[in-house]
């Protein structure tokens, strides 16, 4: 039979003046990489798979030196020891210094390293424009190179610095959660015949060519990866003692390693925690899981009756969304939640987060040739007893990655951030399609105080001497979305501060209420609206009960259900209550410990005397009761009126609603054209203050009151005060708590205080 010799199929190179730009950014991106760590943190080697970061630094500057440089007659080599020392596995280049002891080697050192990069960088940046088209395409292949050894400087690092009992911190800021995916279903893919591999538009590695076809049956894949919450039920349903669930191998590592979880993954008090990159942590149940190996990924497919897709399945699943994705870029270097929820059966995460383990050996493709020269040790001698792994990582650089990406990796390896998706023959049924019941949430409504009615308070507000129009009837519909626009404007700095605030310091809070009321508490959330910063917070909190207020218990119930299936195991409550006339719970829900959660500076909107009873009726509530309060900071005049009197005129169309909103209260007649927006920094009252004034004069009638407003007349609608950490420390004292911790944002300009019964 005549055999077929396939042609080779060589990637495209980039025009020359882009890959100058590229070699130059991917090399500041590794510098930058490594900014956070120490000579010494550069220095050690963990285990034999992991190299120093000085290595990875040298390593990654000697492909260029050797497969571009040197064929440059001029080149004078920086040290010709180094092709020893820095050879990763070229035997057509050389002799290589033993892989597991290169963290044996403290010379050259840290700082000569970085000058070998920069005299190489240099070099090579001289001579670019005279480089030869193969040298061009080796400087390609050397900056995927070097994005490879960008994810494994983080991955190596972060295996190192699990070893270190202080638990060291490449990054301060942690990932808070996004959305629960416990409800992730499949979507379904018809049997065909498809075309896989690279499709020659851009760079790609010999591994991933030629293109050729796959015939792939009817299946199914998840729509999410598999996350903590359904390993951890995995594990609960003694995954790691149940030889049928594993491969002989699979359970042969499971033994002679020890594995009962995830790397990293570590019990205390009873609960599961995890290293990362930001230090330890405790594990979010709605991140993806990862850092498992093959074998587990697929023992945990088996146990919840799926299986591992194939590379295939999964690339032509990924041809048909987007790459968007937590990936390096995002510097958040851990996987996390998705941040909303994707419409039913859509794919989600599918690039970023965690490479996936498939179930294909990783195996040449049909016809399928190394590239040549010595490069071609690059992937196709490593075709044997390893796995595909496919999509990219949180460690991932963004633009390193597409459909027919094939990484690959032992079956026992666990320190990359790998975690898995389920795939099944269509029509099958699995564990996680099974509903969970959830506790039902109870929604209370508590009617409003004997008193006035609202119709009454805004008639008399109208008929003061100095007009008022109290600021809770800003959110009509329309009011409620300005307010929302009035969140995303750059002058109104206030939810960007607080979010960082929480964003950095979730878990320390957690600790400190929990220090200050002790395990069993729950959540009083007031204004709780659309319950976003709660669900945030609660998987650091951890609170026995959440309890969500708002003017009406119908408002809370969407976002309650939400909490609800998101954290099954926390009771909620929903109540309906106009609290800045009275705040009381209703009696079976002071029973436990409460944390009041009043975030946003809303009580800057409270008359001073007001604010303080609110304060103490939460103080009430419970012997053991602490505060957590979001206060707006006195600062410059400019930044502060500046927030309320925006440039696009947002703040103004917010404040003129009220009086559409009135008319249709109580019948009035207002025309909103006549008045104008009026917003200024009242430093002896320490509050900015919101006015409406009137452009001419003008009669105003409602049903049952009229009056004339003269030009220049005002109508005040709102007081938004600001404190100073004295201040807000007296009102805290007054109403009985004492102030325990104070958070700000690196700017200073807003604050979270937490205040504790006295
Ligand atoms: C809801 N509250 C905290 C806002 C504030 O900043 O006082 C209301 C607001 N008024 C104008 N802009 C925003």
């Amino acid at each position: 039979m005549k055999s077929v010799t396939a042609k080779r199929q060589h990637p495209p190179v980039a025009d020359r003046t882009s890959l100058r730009n590229r070699f130059a950014r991917v090399r500041e991106a590794t510098r930058k990489l490594v900014e956070p760590l120490s000579d010494e943190d550069c220095a050690l080697q963990s285990m034999p798979d992991a190299s120093p970061v000085k290595w990875h630094l040298a390593h990654t500057t000697w492909f260029f030196e050797t497969f571009v440089l040197s064929d440059i007659e001029t080149h004078e080599p920086e040290d010709t020891r180094y092709a020893y020392l820095f050879n990763s596995y070229y035997n057509a280049v050389g002799a290589q210094y033993s892989r597991s002891d290169r963290g044996k080697i403290s010379r050259p050192s840290l700082k000569e390293i970085a000058s070998y990069r920069e005299n190489t960088e240099h070099a090579l940046l001289e001579k670019f424009d005279t480089l030869s088209r193969e040298a061009l395409r080796l400087v390609e292949l050397g900056i995927n190179h070097e994005q490879q050894h960008q994810e494994l400087i983080l991955t190596d690092i972060k295996h190192l610095f699990s070893f270190n009992p202080l638990w060291p911190k490449y990054r301060e800021r942690w990932p808070l959660g996004g959305v629960n995916t416990r409800d992730a279903g499949w979507r379904r893919f018809e049997r065909g015949a498809f075309e896989v591999g690279a499709d020659g538009a851009s760079f790609h590695f010999d591994n991933e060519a030629p293109r050729h076809a796959a015939l792939v049956a009817d299946f199914e894949l998840a729509t999410h990866p598999v996350t903590n919450a359904q390993f951890l039920e995995f594990i609960e349903d003694g995954g790691y003692q149940r030889a049928e669930l594993w491969l002989d191998a699979g359970w042969r590592a499971v033994n002679s390693l020890g594995w009962k979880a995830p790397l990293y993954w570590r019990m205390a008090d009873s609960h599961w925690r995890c290293f990362t990159l930001h230090g330890d942590a405790p594990i979010d149940p709605n991140a993806p899981v990862c850092h498992i190996s093959f074998y587990e990924a697929e023992a945990f497919a088996r146990w919840a009756q799926a299986r591992l897709p194939s590379e295939f399945e999964w690339e032509i699943a990924s041809r048909r969304v987007g790459r968007a994705g937590n990936f390096l870029e995002s510097e958040i270097y851990h996987p996390t939640a998705p941040k909303s929820r994707s419409a039913d059966r859509e794919l989600a995460q599918m690039f970023g987060d965690v490479w996936e383990w498939t179930r294909s050996d990783y195996a040449p493709y049909p016809g399928y040739r190394p590239a040549a020269g010595a490069v071609g040790e690059y992937n196709g001698k490593f075709m044997s007893g390893q796995y595909v792994l496919k999509g990219g990582s949180c460690a991932t650089p963004e633009n390193h990655i597409r459909p027919s990406y094939r990484n690959f990796f032992p079956p026992e390896s666990r320190w990359q951030f790998s975690g898995l998706r389920l795939a099944r023959d269509a029509g099958s049924v699995e564990r996680f399609s099974r509903p969970k019941t959830l506790a039902a949430p109870r929604f209370h409504n508590v009617a409003r105080p004997a008193g006035i009615s609202a119709r009454e308070e805004i008639s008399r507000g109208l008929l003061e001497d100095n007009a008022r129009i109290s600021p809770k009837f800003f959110y009509d519909l329309v009011g409620s979305q300005l307010f929302e626009t009035i969140t995303r404007l750059p002058e109104y700095y206030i939810p960007r501060a607080e979010a960082a605030i929480f964003d950095t310091n979730a878990e320390k809070m957690g600790d400190a209420i929990r220090e200050a009321l002790g395990e069993a508490f729950q959540i009083v959330d007031l204004g709780a609206g659309n319950c976003e910063k709660a669900e945030r917070l609660i998987p650091f909190f951890k609170p026995s009960r959440y309890v969500a207020v708002d003017i009406s218990a119908e408002f809370l119930k969407s976002a309650i259900t939400r909490l609800v299936e998101r954290f099954p195991e926390i009771p909620m409550a929903g109540v309906g209550m106009d609290f800045s006339e009275e705040l009381a719970l209703p009696a079976d829900l002071g029973d436990l410990p409460t944390l009041i959660f009043y975030p946003g500076s809303s009580l800057g909107n409270f008359e001073r005397a007001k604010a303080q009873m609110l304060l103490q009726s939460a103080r009430a509530i419970h012997d053991r009761s602490a505060i957590l309060l979001g206060v707006d900071l006195v600062k410059d005049v400019a930044t502060l009126e500046a927030a309320y009197d925006d440039a696009a005129g947002v703040t103004a169309a917010f404040n003129r609603n009220v009086l559409t909103h009135v008319n249709k209260l109580i019948g009035a007649d207002f025309d909103p054209a006549k008045w104008r927006h009026v917003a200024f920094f009242n430093s002896g009252q320490s509050r900015i203050e919101m006015h409406l004034e009137a452009i001419a004069a003008q009669a105003v009638a409602w049903e049952g009151g009229r009056r004339r407003f003269e030009k220049g007349e005002r109508i005040l609608t709102e007081y938004s005060h600001k404190w100073r950490g004295e201040a807000l420390e007296g009102m805290l004292a007054d109403a009985g708590f004492s102030l325990s911790n104070i958070w700000t944002d690196d700017e200073g300009r807003f604050a979270v205080a937490l205040g504790a019964a006295r």
